[in-house]
């Protein structure tokens, strides 16, 4: 790893949360939709356990709200809103079909509309990930 050692003390340093996030030595394959990664292993109980091929993802190293003194102070009430918002559509909307052995493999109900990676994959940096210009807009067709 190159440390730089050579810092005036007025230099300003600071870190970036996309730039972490996608830093393939704390996330492998940064790039990639792997969910499973957050899981632990061995699970909590009733929950599935992590596949033994895939890393244990480091959540010291997850920074959606920054970190420190100045985090976010709304981070609570953004995961409660987005924790019932989810759980709300999802069972509202989704059928899930399952294996023979009760495994989800798949959901019914809602599909993307005009909507595709340009709408979610980071283009440029505005302090937050943005996507390409006109873009952004991810729209589904509920059932
Ligand atoms: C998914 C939703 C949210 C994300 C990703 C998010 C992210 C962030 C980030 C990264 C910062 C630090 C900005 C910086 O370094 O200058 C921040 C600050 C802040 N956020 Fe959020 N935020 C979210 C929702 C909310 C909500 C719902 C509220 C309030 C109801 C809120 C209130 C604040 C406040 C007051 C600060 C400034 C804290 C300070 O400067 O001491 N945020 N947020």
């Amino acid at each position: 790893m190159n440390v730089l050692t050579n810092f005036d003390q007025q230099t300003a340093v600071s870190m970036h949360g996309p730039l972490i996030h996608h830093s393939s030595r704390v996330y492998p394959e940064p790039w990639s939709f792997i969910p499973e990664r957050w899981l632990s292993s061995p699970p909590p109980a009733g929950l599935p356990s992590r596949p033994p091929n895939i890393p244990q993802a480091n959540p010291k190293y997850l920074m959606p709200f920054s970190r420190g003194t100045r985090n976010c102070l709304g981070q609570p009430l953004a995961y409660a809103e987005i924790y019932m918002t989810l759980a709300n559509v999802l069972r509202t909307f989704a059928r899930l079909e399952r294996d023979d052995n009760g495994k989800v493999v798949g959901a019914k109900g809602m599909t993307l509309y005009e909507t595709d990676r340009r709408d979610v994959d980071m283009k440029s940096d505005m302090g937050f990930p943005a996507p390409e210009k006109e873009r952004g807009n991810t729209r589904l067709i509920l059932e």
